[in-house]
């Protein structure tokens, strides 16, 4: 075992068997169990003349985003280290009758994709990890995107967290249900490899409409640094 990998054992509550419960029950009051894709996406993605190309759903959960991407055109990739995310995943691709290559992998053992991609979308997954997986997680986000890609993400502000500090983390071992961020926090941590293009609240929707957003939520568009 790694010194990584010892690290996120202290985390139990961030396990994939953690999120196989999570996703065992679908009728659940849950924000983001919905079909609908996010507002940001849809925005930038229907907004850019040069899309699509190759997209990658990083912890695509139910796949509402990778049949977004899938319907726009993209070649969609898709993993979430659940195996229950993958099994609805895998049914919501089926009824919308569009093609997304899926695996159950972690991003942190996964091995990545032939080759780099066009778009990488993360809704939700990055304030799910460990303080001591941001680092490696960036990189590896950047090495899978083309010098020039997008990187689409949503993760909490502060009002969308747990409050937790990065040592409240390791002491209670838990996230308590996910990390806020800061605007200064996100261009300190994704900056140096990414120039952030847009970094701003969600727009709130309604849960029954036709695309998904919250206002404790930022949407952020970040494209790869050229080096
Ligand atoms: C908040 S959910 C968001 C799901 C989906 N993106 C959506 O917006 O509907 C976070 C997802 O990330 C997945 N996840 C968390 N850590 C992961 C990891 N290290 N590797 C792969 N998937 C991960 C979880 O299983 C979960 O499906």
């Amino acid at each position: 075992m790694t010194d990584l990998q010892a690290l996120d054992a202290l985390f139990a509550d961030r396990q994939d068997t953690w999120w196989d419960g999570f996703y065992a029950q679908r009728a659940k009051p849950v924000p983001f169990f919905v079909d609908a894709p996010d507002e940001s996406l849809v925005e930038w993605v229907t907004g850019s003349p040069s899309m699509p190309g190759r997209a990658l759903d990083l912890g695509c959960g139910n796949c509402r985003n990778s049949v977004f991407l899938a319907r726009a055109g993209f070649t969609v990739e898709a993993l979430d280290f659940s195996a229950t995310a993958i099994d609805w995943a895998q049914q919501n691709v089926a009824k919308a009758g569009v093609s997304v290559h899926l695996s159950q992998a972690s991003v942190f053992e996964w091995p990545g994709p032939a080759q780099p991609v066009d778009l990488i979308c993360d809704s939700g997954l990055f304030h799910h990890l460990p303080p001591h997986r941001r680092a490696g997680y960036v990189e590896r986000v950047a090495s899978w995107l083309k010098p020039g890609g997008t990187l689409a993400m949503t993760c909490f502000k502060p009002e969308g967290g747990s409050g937790l500090s990065d040592e409240d983390v390791y002491a209670r071992q838990s996230l308590g249900g996910g990390l806020g961020y800061t605007e200064a926090q996100l261009r300190s941590i994704w900056g140096e490899a990414f120039d952030i293009q847009v970094l701003r609240p969600m727009q709130a929707y309604a849960k029954e409409a036709a695309v998904f957003g919250l206002p404790f939520l930022w949407a952020m568009r970040a494209r790869r640094s050229v080096p």
